[in-house]
């Protein structure tokens, strides 16, 4: 099972296994991880996801969508490496992913 790991802006780590095909932001949900609100529901309409993609891990996900683009401009802070969660799907090729949640959603 690929592992996804979130990283709390304080530095706590919390190591999830994940199944395949579920979303970085579904197994934040359901693993109670702070600051991953996603109101929508994980249909990239909110930015409750967001998230910072360690940069080891950026260049292996497909780009964003034009509405993940979009969306991304009205979460807190964002970098070039944020991303929102319900838009990354889990396989075994990004086993290991690691997210920091942004500090004004934590
Ligand atoms: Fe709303 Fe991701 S859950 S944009």
């Amino acid at each position: 099972m690929p592992k996804v790991i979130y990283v709390t802006p304080s530095g706590d780590r919390r190591e999830i296994d994940a199944k395949a095909g579920t979303t970085v932001m579904e197994n934040a949900v359901r693993n109670d991880v702070p600051g991953i609100e996603a109101e929508c529901g994980g249909a990239c309409a909110c930015a409750t996801c967001h998230v910072y993609v360690d940069e080891a891990w950026t260049a292996k996900l497909p780009e964003p969508e034009a509405m993940e683009e979009d969306m991304l401009d009205f979460a807190f802070a964002p970098q070039d490496n944020s991303r929102l969660s319900c838009q990354i799907i889990v396989n075994d090729d990004i086993d290991g992913i690691t997210v920091t949640i942004p500090e004004e959603q934590a």
